[in-house]
């Protein structure tokens, strides 16, 4: 496995495969791998000839208030969980060489960017466009790989890749989780044993809303019914506070005024120094 830090010889590698006929796959990621990640990795080498992971945690991407400087960095696992996946090249760039000095052009996915985690965390997904988009530019995939746990993450980078013409498949992987339910993160690591043990509940009231649905006797119904139970379940958590709980549609990420076919039920939890997002299609089919 090749370890790559110059942006320009990522560029020139990316060159030399695509003259070469050679698909690439990419999982971008900030690192501190879990089974999460390594699920993206062994698609990746499945489905491409090449596999490229990046490990950068971007700054533009954390609020002033936010735990870009607490964000673990186990470098060295990284390096060894990448190499047992069969990734061929890990793309690791300083920030200093991916962003240069007087950098200044953004990637800012407008409508999709506002609701959830945009109204709770501003020019946070400006960052990961940002940042996405140079990653494209950069190993020039023919796929790249993105967890449906960052559901809004996910659309951002489809609706960017659409709207400025990237020649890459976004393909969307399924949520990978803990026996209890609880959504793999990296951030799972902040909590103490027993905000772990707590944490399970957040999974738990998602599915709540799921089985309300499923039982419910009237069709349409209204949102505001559904999620009260989910509400009442989240609150019941000691030391938690969510920033929202809420029902969208999954394709524009609009708030839902009744709930008829499928629609996604979003969560973000801070619950002691972690914030915990989760979310799950519900409805029908
Ligand atoms: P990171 O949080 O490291 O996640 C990297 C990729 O792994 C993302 O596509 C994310 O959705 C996926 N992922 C994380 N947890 C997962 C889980 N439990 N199951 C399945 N997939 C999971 O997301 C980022 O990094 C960054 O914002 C990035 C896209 C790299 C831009 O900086």
């Amino acid at each position: 496995m090749k370890i790559i830090r110059s942006p320009k010889q990522m560029q020139k590698t990316a060159w030399r495969w695509r003259a070469a006929g050679r698909s690439v796959g990419l999982v971008p990621t900030m690192g501190c791998f879990h089974e999460g990640h390594l699920s993206l990795f062994r698609r990746a080498r499945r489905e491409n000839d090449i596999v490229v992971v990046s490990v950068f945690v971007n700054p533009a991407q954390f609020g002033p208030r936010e735990d870009f400087a607490h964000y673990p960095r186990p470098w060295k696992r990284d390096r060894r969980l990448a190499g047992k996946c069969g990734v061929d090249v890990v793309f690791h760039p300083s920030a200093k060489a991916l962003y240069a000095k007087g950098h200044q052009t953004w990637v800012d996915v407008e409508e999709l960017s506002r609701p959830l985690c945009g109204a709770f965390r501003p020019g946070h997904f400006r960052g990961v466009a940002t940042v996405v988009a140079k990653l494209f530019q950069l190993v020039q995939p023919a796929r790249a790989y993105f967890g449906r746990k960052d559901f809004q993450q996910l659309r951002i980078v489809q609706k960017m890749a659409a709207d400025l013409n990237f020649p890459v498949r976004v393909v969307p992987c399924p949520t990978v989780r803990e026996r209890d339910g609880l959504a793999m993160s990296s951030r799972n690591a902040y909590l103490s044993a027993e905000q772990r043990r707590r944490a399970a509940g957040i999974p738990r009231a998602l599915q709540s809303v799921g089985e309300v649905i499923k039982f419910s006797s009237q069709k349409p119904i209204s949102p505001t019914v559904i999620l009260r139970k989910a509400r009442a379940l989240l609150r019941r958590i000691p030391g938690a506070r969510p920033d929202y709980v809420e029902l969208v549609d999954p394709r524009s990420l609009r708030p839902l005024k009744k709930v008829a076919g499928r629609a996604l039920v979003a969560t973000a939890v801070r619950l002691g120094r972690a914030r915990l997002i989760d979310n799950r299609l519900v409805g029908r089919e």
